[in-house]
């Protein structure tokens, strides 16, 4: 048996789990593989402090320090929220928003006018950096996204996700702008009226239901990620309501938000003057993201 295998094996019974110690040894040897004969000592000695840190709660994915959002990995760690599934959805429903919007003539009737794009409190990068990388299919407009945060250490985590895209994509990376604070206040003056789309994953839960979270969640991600506050409607509400000032007259906002806050937040952006109003549901059938239009063509 070889050592690589023999180690699967230690580390799939410490967790429990044969696919977690899959995941593992492939993130601690990426390039040795399971049938690897020889695993170097520094390799085991990661793996058992992957497994040690796993054993204690945290979650698997900051503890392999990369997770697969859509087309891209990327690095997470404590100072980001993990991307979930749902929000893969989001982004679909954003590309959709943005497609609609590049058909449009813009201002000066041409049709090669840049889109503007915002993801406001971008975490990891997730929803930006997918729409850099998916928005910029051939024969599209030119695209601009920017990627902001009120936490410096989420937009360094950003700025490392994006360095890495360069890497592999410099073309869509170049789209993607950094910028930091509280939601619009980020953003320059100029882009008043000019956004085709906001997008945004914010803050939804309430202090009551973070006490009440599953500790891995509760204990591990940044709590200013995930709580808006008493509520956990404010920063949908804040979102919501500044958004009309910052679109353009054709322009579209995605928002993500928990099922029992869809009807609520439906109801703001239909009296905060968006015309077409739409809720959409993630793949198991629940309420999941607010689309909201501010004129109905
Ligand atoms: C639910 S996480 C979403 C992260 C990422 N967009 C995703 O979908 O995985 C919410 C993000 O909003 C940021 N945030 C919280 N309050 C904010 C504020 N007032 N202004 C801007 N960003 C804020 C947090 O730092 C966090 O990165």
């Amino acid at each position: 048996v070889s050592k690589a295998a023999q180690l699967y094996r230690e580390t799939a019974d410490l967790l429990g789990s044969g696919a977690e110690a899959r995941w593992m040894l492939d993130a601690a040897m990426p390039h040795l593989g399971i049938a690897g004969q020889e695993v170097p000592d520094d390799v085991a000695q990661e793996l058992r402090r992957m497994v040690a840190r796993r054993r204690a709660g945290e979650p698997l994915q900051y503890v392999l320090g990369t997770w697969a959002f859509r087309t891209l990995e990327l690095r997470v760690d404590r100072r980001v929220l993990i991307p979930r599934p749902e929000t893969e959805q989001v982004v679909s429903c954003a590309l959709e928003e943005l497609r609609s919007a590049a058909l449009r003539p813009g201002p000066t009737r041409t049709r090669t006018r840049t889109l503007h794009a915002v993801d406001l409190g971008t975490g990891s990068g997730a929803i930006a950096l997918s729409l850099a990388a998916e928005a910029g299919l051939d024969g599209s407009p030119p695209l601009e996204v920017w990627a902001t945060d009120d936490s410096a250490d989420a937009l360094a985590v950003a700025g490392d996700n994006l360095s890495l895209l360069a890497c592999t994509d410099p073309q869509s990376a170049g789209r993607v702008r950094l910028a930091q604070g509280s939601w619009f206040d980020a953003l320059h003056p100029g882009l008043a009226g000019n956004l085709d789309l906001v997008v945004s994953n914010p803050p939804y839960v309430s202090a009551a239901e973070w006490q009440v979270l599953d500790p891995v969640v509760r204990d591990h991600e940044p709590r200013e990620a995930l709580v808006a506050g008493d509520t956990g409607r404010e920063a949908l509400e804040t979102i919501v309501s500044l958004a009309p000032h910052w679109l353009a007259p054709h322009g579209s906002l995605v928002v993500e938000l928990a099922p029992h806050q869809a009807e609520a937040v439906a109801g703001l952006a239909a009296s905060c003057g968006f015309a077409g109003v739409e809720v959409r549901s993630d793949l198991a059938g629940r309420p999941r993201a607010l689309v909201a239009r501010r004129s109905r063509e």
